[in-house]
């Protein structure tokens, strides 16, 4: 199998010191009065009058996003005056409960966790319930416990849902009689996530593939097949390889990849670049903004990513934290005075045990066209020749 270059693979590092932007957006939702005022001391300060600390635990660095979620996060919480604990488990499921154990018998007054495996924490955060100690599960959902208060993430269906919509664009499924090849790759069976945006993909094309106006040569249909686990660049390249060589060596054309990120969008660009012989270049779609991912956009090798703005995350999941820390109990008035439009989901989220109340954000489609809007969030700029775009946080 051909190695691929790591710096792309997503391990970019992010300094510290972050140009921050503005969070953007209007609000939206919450029709009911606001929350009361806190009456006791403020969020960022203990009872005891000292400083109150959030643990985060994030999953791995040797994906991009969160590096940058971490460092966002971080910056956020302190600026806001509180002390954080920061924590990356190296996407080993032990250590994530090692480390949450960690902050838990630190006494931190509230835990952020992103899980590397959403049903593995249970037991860990029976203790944290324990200790009294709130927990929102950020980005992932946590599975199979009582103990998560909140979910702060984005719709992630409507990511998969974006990426169909797409596809079907591109292609012109609706004004069409040709048919089109398509395969898809998922992310990681143990991230709650991965389903919702394989599902909204999936559903979305569904229609089309029923009519035979999408085919998929290789049959691989199902989540399971699909799968990629830890959204590994590795992994998603040598199963497209593996497609390749045993559907479409004989000349069948692939018209699409259907990615559900960008650390895998990554992977099978790679295999496509190397192993496919069918003159097109097939639509990739992929969903972070990743820099490298984002480069592929500019060179034509990948189509498009769903964006989201994990600063506006980060900024979203402060403003709850803040509340629940004050003693309220954050609800749909709180999406009037966040800094991003989010919606406040009651519903869609059930761990196993309880629905979670969810504040959900808003993922956009970048394409070639439009990576200006990423500029404009300030957390990305042109590099010197105004070709690619880089971090700005990798500069500051
Ligand atoms: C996140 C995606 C990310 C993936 C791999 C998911 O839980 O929502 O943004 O691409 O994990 O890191």
């Amino acid at each position: 199998m051909k190695t691929i270059n790591k710096v792309i693979a997503g391990a970019v590092t992010l300094s510290m010191g972050l140009t921050l932007a503005a969070c953007g957006g209007g609000n939206s939702g919450g029709s009911s009065p606001a929350a009361p005022a806190a009456t006791q001391a403020p969020a960022a300060a203990s009872s005891d009058g000292g400083t109150k600390t959030v643990g985060i635990a994030m999953p791995t660095k040797s994906l991009e996003r969160w590096n940058r979620d971490g460092e966002y996060l971080k910056k956020q919480f302190e600026d806001a005056g509180y002390k954080v604990e920061l924590k990356y488990s190296d996407n080993d499921t032990n250590q994530q409960n090692n480390d949450i154990q960690g902050m838990i018998a630190d006494k931190v007054d509230l835990l952020l966790i992103a899980a590397i495996d959403g049903s593995t924490l249970s037991q860990t955060l029976g203790d944290a319930k324990s200790a009294n100690i709130p927990v929102i599960a950020y980005d992932r959902l946590i599975m199979d416990t009582d103990a998560v208060s909140y979910y702060v993430s984005f719709d992630n269906y409507t990511v998969g849902k974006l990426q169909g919509e797409f596809v079907r664009d591109q292609l012109g499924l609706d004004s069409t009689d040709k048919t089109f090849n398509i395969e898809f790759t998922a992310g990681d069976p143990a991230d709650n996530n991965a389903g919702y945006f394989f599902n909204g993909a999936f559903d979305t094309l569904k229609p089309y593939i029923d009519s035979g106006k999408l085919v998929i040569p290789s049959g691989k249909s199902t989540f399971e097949q699909v799968a990629t686990p830890s959204w590994s660049t590795d992994t998603a390249l040598e199963n497209m390889q593996n497609t390749l060589a045993s559907y479409y060596s004989d000349g069948t054309i692939l018209d699409v990849a259907l990615c559900s990120n960008d650390s895998t969008a990554l992977g099978v660009a790679q295999a496509i670049t190397s192993d496919y012989n069918g003159g097109n270049a097939p639509i990739v779609t992929g969903q972070d903004g990743d820099i490298a991912n984002l480069r592929n956009i500019v060179d034509g090798i990948q189509t498009m990513t769903v964006y989201k703005n994990v600063n506006d995350e980060a900024a979203v999941t402060l403003e709850v934290s803040k509340a629940i820390l004050s003693g309220q109990t954050p609800d749909a008035s709180l999406t009037d005075s966040l800094p991003a439009k989010a919606a406040f989901d009651t519903e869609s989220y059930n761990n196993n045990v309880k629905v979670v109340p969810s504040y959900l954000l808003v993922p956009d489609v970048i394409t070639k066209d439009n990576l200006q809007k990423l500029v404009d969030t300030g957390l990305y700029q042109w590099d010197a020749d105004k070709k690619y775009l880089e971090s700005t946080a990798a500069t500051t």
